[in-house]
Order: C-alpha cells, then sequence, then structure tokens
C-alpha cells in the first residue's frame, strides 16, 4: 500500500441508523452516540487509515499503555443546527490546537490538521439527522487519543489510535449551581498537566467532588495547590467572578485549562466595554465581596453547559448564597454566546464554522 492510500478518508457507512431509538426530549448528557465514529491509528512514527465507520467497540490489548499510564488526552465542542436547518460548529480550530498542545504535555505525537477537520466535517455532515434544532440542543463531539502499545514498561507509547465520538446533547446543568471552594484538594499544580486536558485530571477530581456532592455541592472551585488561597477554575468550567461590574478571572497557566468559552466571554465583555481582568483573585477578596454585597454574581464558562451560574458557594463551612441580578452577565452572555452559535445573530469575531 503506498502512503497516499493509507491517508485517504476510508468511509465504512451503517446499514441502518438508530435515530429512530433515541427519545431526543430526555437526554442524559454523554450516553448515546450517532451512528458513526472516527478512528485513525498511529503506528512506525506515521498517522494511517483514517477511517469513518459504524459506531461500535474496539478490540484493544488488556496491556495497551492507556490502561497503565493514563496516556490519553481529549476535547469537547459541539456542532448546533439553525433555524433555517445548517449545521455550525463554534471555533473548531481551538479545539484541534487544544489537542495537540494537551498531546505535547503527554508525550503524545501531534495529529494533522487536514485529517481532524476533514474526518470531523465528514462526520458531521454524515450524522447532521442527529444535530436537532432549538436552543440548548446541540452534537456534543469528542475527539480523543490515546496509548495503545500493548507492554507495561513505563514509557511512552509507540502506538495510539485517534477517535471522534458524536453524541446528542440537551441544555447540560438544570438549574444552578452550588460550589465548594476547595481547601484541601487539588486539580493541578505548578509544572504539572493542569493546562492540558488529560484523562487522568478529571479522574483525580471524582473523589474529591464526591465528598463535595455529599454536602450538597455539585462542583468544587479548585484553588492554587500551594496556598489554596486564589481561585483557579472548577471541574469542567473556568469561573468569572463579578465585583460590582468589573469581571474577574484567574489567568492561564500551567495549572489552569486554556477554556474557548472563557476567552470567548472575554472578548464579548471587552466588546460591551465591560471591565475584565485576568488576574489572580483571592478566596478572601470573593468572601469579603459576599459580606459586602459587592459579590454581584459566579459563573462557570465551558463548553457542555455554555455558561453556569452559581447560586451559592461555601468556604470554611459557611455557605454564601447569591441571588441573581436583574442585569445578569451570566444570562447575557449565554445569549449572546448562543445567538452566535445558533447563527441567530451577527458573527462579529467570525467564531461561526460551516459545515458545508
Ligand atoms: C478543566 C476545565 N476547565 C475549563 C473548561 C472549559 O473549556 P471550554 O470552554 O473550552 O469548554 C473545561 C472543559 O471543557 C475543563 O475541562
Amino acid at each position: 500500500m503506498n502512503s497516499s492510500s493509507t491517508k485517504a478518508l476510508n468511509i465504512q457507512k451503517a446499514e441502518k441508523s438508530r435515530i429512530d431509538q433515541v427519545d431526543f426530549d430526555n437526554l442524559t448528557f454523554g450516553n448515546i452516540f450517532t451512528d458513526h465514529m472516527f478512528e485513525c491509528d498511529y503506528k512506525n512514527g506515521e498517522w494511517h487509515n483514517p477511517t469513518i465507520r459504524p459506531y461500535g467497540n474496539l478490540t484493544i490489548s488488556p496491556a495497551a499503555k492507556v490502561f497503565h499510564y493514563g496516556q490519553a488526552v481529549f476535547e469537547g465542542m459541539k456542532a448546533f443546527k439553525d433555524d433555517q436547518g445548517k449545521v455550525w460548529l463554534f471555533r473548531p480550530e481551538e479545539n484541534f490546537k487544544r489537542i495537540n498542545k494537551s498531546s505535547v504535555r503527554l508525550a503524545i505525537p501531534q495529529f494533522p490538521r487536514e485529517i481532524f477537520f476533514e474526518a470531523l466535517t465528514t462526520l458531521v455532515k454524515m450524522d447532521k439527522e442527529w444535530v436537532r434544532p432549538g436552543q440548548g440542543n446541540s452534537l456534543y463531539l469528542r475527539p480523543f487519543v490515546f496509548a495503545t502499545q500493548a507492554g507495561v514498561g513505563a514509557s511512552p507509547s509507540t502506538e495510539y489510535k485517534f477517535m471522534i465520538l458524536m453524541s446528542p446533547a440537551q441544555a447540560y446543568y438544570t438549574g444552578d449551581v452550588r460550589v465548594e471552594i476547595a481547601e484541601h484538594f487539588s486539580r493541578s499544580a505548578n509544572g504539572g498537566v493542569g493546562a492540558a486536558k488529560a484523562a487522568g485530571n478529571y479522574a483525580a477530581q471524582f473523589y474529591p467532588t464526591n465528598l463535595a456532592k455529599e454536602k450538597g455541592f455539585q462542583q468544587v472551585i479548585w484553588t492554587d495547590a500551594s496556598s489554596h488561597e486564589y481561585l483557579e477554575e472548577a471541574g469542567t468550567m473556568n469561573v468569572f467572578f463579578r465585583v460590582n461590574d468589573t469581571l474577574l478571572t484567574a489567568p492561564i497557566s500551567d495549572r489552569i485549562l486554556d477554556g474557548v468559552t472563557r476567552k470567548s466571554v472575554i472578548a464579548l465583555a471587552k466588546r460591551d466595554n465591560i471591565d475584565v481582568e485576568e488576574r489572580r483573585v483571592r478566596v478572601s477578596e470573593i468572601v469579603e465581596a459576599a459580606k459586602n454585597g459587592t459579590l454581584k454574581e459566579i459563573f462557570g464558562a465551558g463548553t457542555a453547559a455554555v455558561i453556569s451560574p452559581v447560586s451559592a458557594f461555601s468556604f470554611q463551612d459557611t455557605v454564601y448564597e447569591l441571588e441573581k441580578p436583574s442585569d445578569s452577565y451570566a444570562t447575557k452572555f449565554k445569549q449572546e454566546l448562543m445567538d452566535i452559535q445558533y447563527n441567530r445573530g451577527e458573527d462579529p469575531f467570525n467564531w461561526r464554522f460551516p459545515i458545508e
């Protein structure tokens, strides 16, 4: 086989769609997958055989390095259908760049741009019936890459699989979110993998998040690992604090994921002449602002939920309740972002990416 024939996208169509079996009005996030998926294998220093085939199980060695050393990174992005039936992605270039940045940190080879975009757009086109119109409805896209070489030697794998799955989604969170500020556990550390979307980052959060859930909180807001004095981000969201009319958010660092929603909110805020400060935010200043009434809002920003208003936070066993202001920034940014995502308004920053 010459090298060009192993690079062309190979397509195997499902014989019959499963779409009729899906209750689109009662979806649980991330449990149902569309008819097709993408896979591409890395071996002998090259990516081979990019293939779209019917969604199904894989056969993989139990000695594959991903199971032993966690060499795996992923992305999360969405496709939206507008009222005319046209499908759009939101800033996919950012997700492409980020998965390769995450891969560098986990010693995983870079994935080629051309194959990524061809696979993504072909896959979405093939399963476009699974993208439902209407606010809150979307198709969640999950690119990921993991180590497949069989062998338990603790060294980087020489073989990998890159895949894309797609899952129909409704609005992610129901209602407002109550959060606990981390005082003991940490999500990431200086020089660590916090800025990568590494699978293990999420595994490490499950236990402390379960403890917070037992106390009635849905999420933890992580603080810096060394002093626990500065607010960083939540489990799958960056976090914004509105004190008076100024938005505060932690700066991007090697401990924090460079969120696409975060940078979009900052761009919209600047356009709307809202003061934004990307700087270290002390827990003590937010507690003080909550006490003196200048803390107007806290909200999370991330692909899954777009914007999640925080209705209460807990610190040192005191719970601070937040009342939603009538001029909520969370509501405003959510609407502005969704108007762009669903092609209902102008796209001043060129964030929409058309599928065909
Ligand atoms: C740890 C973490 N922070 C922030 C985000 C938000 O990033 P984005 O807006 O690109 O979805 C995510 C997830 O997507 C995340 O997993």
